[in-house]
């Protein structure tokens, strides 16, 4: 099932927007990121756009390896299954993606947290599968240092195949509520699961019957060897970076050759890219913006930044020379997809200063400032050479740069027959033309 619209997705890196500090910015949200009324006005915006998803960002820990980072960049945040089951209840049709660790959780709780989710929101939720790679976050979970890259995804893959199989612990048709009967399920129709594996050992069945979607719609983001073969295997959507069409069609590619790999059709897993969309009517305006915001960063802080996308300390080299020798990427365990990126910009020769500054203003993905039309013509481009099949929209500052894109790029891509003007009723998998996963364990079919 192909959909002829772009796939759009709202992404909530941090609570204020997409841009490190977008927290400083004179129009930004304050204390409300932690209330529900904040999110609601968001989502509502988000729905009377038609866009497709909510994307929420997550970490396990504070970003405080760094002095400069716990003073000035605190990214504290809404846990974000709370947040999106909160929103279930005030939304009809948008997608709640939301982000969770598989590095640092157990299957049976998160395979239940999102059958509960995908219930309350009749078929809406969605799991971005990260495998967490901040120091910070090992260290909450009893370790001194992140877990090593490949173990990180061997246990994620078996962690996926045990919540697929709780969710599929369940059959279509097991709860009978029979009261005559006395029967509340079907026992033939309910399954344990005796997952027996390297990581986990888990009997089941879960405690809550199959997700109307059958599996919530599984998220996949980094780009690594493994994080690909990971998306390849499992997901649905999967979240890449591209600077470049040229870049994005070979990513592409490469991402259908691992398809086929895995027995899977090319259409079968969605790419979005991350883009930070900037409506500006003028070069001027586009100067202004963007010269307010880098305003609003610490030098220092920005190169703790580079130095924690290789965990190399950056503090005490010159800021106007060179990145030193980076790690190999093929034995680092922290976010290779950063390293890569690291590795690219040293390659085109840029000064530490200048790579802490892209970093932190605009991070990997590329900005797109322009008038409605002209950031219509970038996503045309691009979707229309099919190396994706819509965008994970990343706007710099909440609310301001979400409603400008809603308001003045949403109705030209309408106009152009890009984007939906309506949505498709039934499941978030049903909006997306993503089919209902058969039932794996069912012997009642
Ligand atoms: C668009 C995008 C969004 C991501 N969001 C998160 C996130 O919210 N939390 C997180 O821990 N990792 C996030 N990641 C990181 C990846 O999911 C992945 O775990 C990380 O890049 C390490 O994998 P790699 O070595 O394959 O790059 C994101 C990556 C991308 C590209």
């Amino acid at each position: 099932m192909n959909r002829e619209h772009m796939i759009l997705g709202a992404f909530f890196f941090n609570p204020q927007g997409d841009h490190r500090m977008s927290w400083r910015h004179p129009r930004a949200p304050r204390g409300e990121i932690f209330d529900l009324q904040y999110y609601r006005e968001l989502a509502a915006l988000a729905e009377s756009g038609c866009l497709d998803a909510l994307f929420v960002a997550d970490h396990v820990a504070m970003w405080d390896t760094f002095e400069s980072n716990v003073a000035h960049y605190a990214n504290a945040r809404l846990e974000p299954i709370t947040l999106l089951s909160a929103l279930s209840a005030v939304t009809r049709d948008l997608g709640l993606i939301s982000t969770l660790s598989a590095s640092f959780s157990e299957p049976y709780n998160v395979a239940r947290m999102f059958a509960s989710l995908d219930h309350l929101s009749h078929g809406r939720a969605a799991w971005n599968v990260v495998t967490s790679g901040m120091n910070e976050e090992a260290m909450n979970f009893g370790g001194d240092s992140t877990l090593e890259h490949a173990h990180r995804y061997e246990r994620a893959t078996e962690y996926l195949e045990v919540v697929k199989a709780l969710w599929d612990s369940w059959e279509d048709g097991a709860v009978l509520l029979d009261r005559k009967s006395g029967l509340f399920a079907d026992t033939a129709k309910v399954h344990r699961i005796e997952h027996a594996g390297r990581h986990f050992t888990v009997r089941g069945p879960l405690n809550v019957p199959r997700p109307p979607q059958g599996y919530p719609v599984i998220v996949q983001a980094g780009s690594s060897g493994d994080g690909r073969d990971l998306a390849a295997c499992h997901a649905d959507l999967h979240f890449s970076m591209c600077r470049s069409l040229e870049e994005g069609l070979a990513y592409r590619k490469d991402l259908n050759e691992r398809l086929k790999r895995y027995g899977r059709a090319p259409d079968s897993l969605k790419i979005l890219p991350g883009i930070q969309p900037v409506l500006t009517v003028s070069e001027a305006e586009a100067k202004e913006k963007r010269e307010l915001l880098e305003s609003l960063v610490p030098e220092r802080m920005g190169v703790d930044l580079v130095s924690s996308w290789c965990q190399v300390d950056l503090s005490s080299v010159p800021l106007d020379g060179p990145l030193p020798d980076l790690p190999d990427e093929e034995t680092y365990d922290g976010q290779r997809s950063n390293l890569a990126r690291l590795k690219a910009f040293k390659e085109q020769n840029m000064t530490i200063r200048e790579v802490a500054r892209q970093l932190t203003n605009s991070g990997a993905a590329p900005v797109v400032a322009g008038t409605a039309a002209e950031i219509a013509d970038f996503m045309e481009e691009w979707f229309k050479a099919g190396l994706c099949d819509g965008f994970n929209l990343m706007f710099p500052v909440l609310a301001e740069d979400m409603s400008d894109f809603v308001q003045s790029v949403v109705p030209e891509l309408q106009r152009r027959g890009l984007a939906q003007t309506s949505y498709r009723s039934g499941t978030l998998r049903d909006k997306l033309g993503l089919g209902r996963p058969s039932n794996s364990l069912a012997v009642h079919s």
